[in-house]
């Protein structure tokens, strides 16, 4: 029986036309050593991805935390401020780098579901006394993960942003998944990023690339993200390889998102009708969490219970499961989950 893996859709395999991609790129001569700008695939990925980005400029990383590193470190100084939301990636997940690596110290708030909201930034800006270390960035993460794929508004970001900037500071995105978003809404990817300084995005997640995110901004910061990704040992060679999937992700995968979403609201719909599972907000993209506050079992044992019964989650989020849905999972699968859910909340 096939197992249904829905830890993240960083599974999700690249398609038969990205393999064919990288074959064609290759027959044609097309890649060269990119730390010298040579290769062409790649040049036509960071063109493309700054023209839909609504940007100067874009670079290609090798992977979303080299690539929030990269737009941090480009326009902050060691031991600035960098305020972040409580539950964001780049606090959470990334290994305290922006502090090991860079000499950022995050001040974590808690936002709205995610949101750091004009109000809670204004707050936690420091003011410029030297007993202080100076506040320089605000960081939106969209959509936001561990909220459950909420998606931050174009009216929030530039409400975000407009504060950020009247004190000086500047505005990266974490848009990892900044084209569920888009799709979410209907709307241009380009108008969720327009008032932020930095976008990162993942071609590597419900995108189906093998790997690769992209930095965008203006010239002058993605000349100065080119170094620091250099320094930080991202100089890559014929990174067409990685460019040429990267492009069919952009060019073919986007719109293909409203079935992870509208599979991710089946598995909703199915998952509120047992009684003793807690299911968090209704799903707005690919994201979904459960809690487990009801039963007398923790997730890491919930999810090894859901392994004997071929269904995969992250179970390290204490009583919260999250269930995220991707090209290699159907509709057929969400009943599947579910039942497997069922079956193992009525077994504790
Ligand atoms: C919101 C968010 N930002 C950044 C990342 C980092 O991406 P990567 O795993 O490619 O480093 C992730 C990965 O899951 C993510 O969910």
């Amino acid at each position: 029986m096939k197992t249904i893996d829905l830890r993240s859709d960083t599974v999700t395999l690249p398609t038969d036309e990205m393999i064919d991609a990288i074959v064609a790129a290759h027959k044609a001569g097309r890649f060269g050593d990119d730390v010298s700008g040579e290769d062409e695939v790649v040049n036509e990925l960071q063109e493309k991805a700054a023209r839909i980005l609504g940007k100067e400029a874009a670079l290609l990383v090798t992977s979303g935390t080299q690539g929030n590193l990269t737009s941090l470190f480009a326009q902050t100084t060691r031991g600035d401020e960098i305020v972040v939301d409580e539950q964001s990636h780049c606090y959470v997940f990334e290994g305290g780098a922006m502090a090991s690596f860079g000499g950022l110290y995050p001040r974590p708030v808690r936002g709205v579901r995610g949101y750091i909201t004009p109000e809670i930034l204004r707050n936690s800006i420091n003011s410029d006394d030297p007993h202080y270390a100076r506040t320089s960035m605000v960081v939106v993460e969209n959509t936001h993960n561990y909220a459950g794929g909420i998606v931050v508004r174009p009216e929030q970001v530039s409400a975000l942003a407009e504060a950020a900037h009247e004190k000086g500071l500047k505005v990266h995105c974490d848009g990892a998944r900044l084209f569920n978003a888009a799709v979410a809404l209907g709307i241009p990817a380009r108008n969720l990023v327009q008032d932020v300084d930095s976008v990162m995005v993942c071609l590597s997640k419900g995108l189906s690339a093998p790997v690769g995110s992209i930095v965008a901004g203006t010239k002058e910061f993605i000349h100065e993200a080119h170094r620091i990704r250099k320094r930080m040992g991202g100089g890559m060679r014929q990174a067409g390889i990685i460019a040429a999937p990267g492009i069919i992700a952009l060019e073919k995968m986007v719109t293909r998102l409203k079935e992870d979403h509208s599979n991710a609201r089946l598995l909703y719909d199915r998952l509120s009708k047992i009684p003793s599972v807690v299911v968090e907000e209704p799903p707005e993209t690919n994201i979904l969490f459960i809690r487990l506050d009801k039963m007398n079992i923790d997730a890491m044992k919930f999810s090894e219970e859901l392994k004997k019964r071929g269904v995969l989650v992250y179970g390290e989020y204490g009583t919260r499961i999250r269930f995220v849905t991707h090209r290699m999972v159907n509709r057929e699968d969400m009943f599947r989950a579910a039942q497997a859910v069922e079956d193992v909340a009525k077994s504790v």
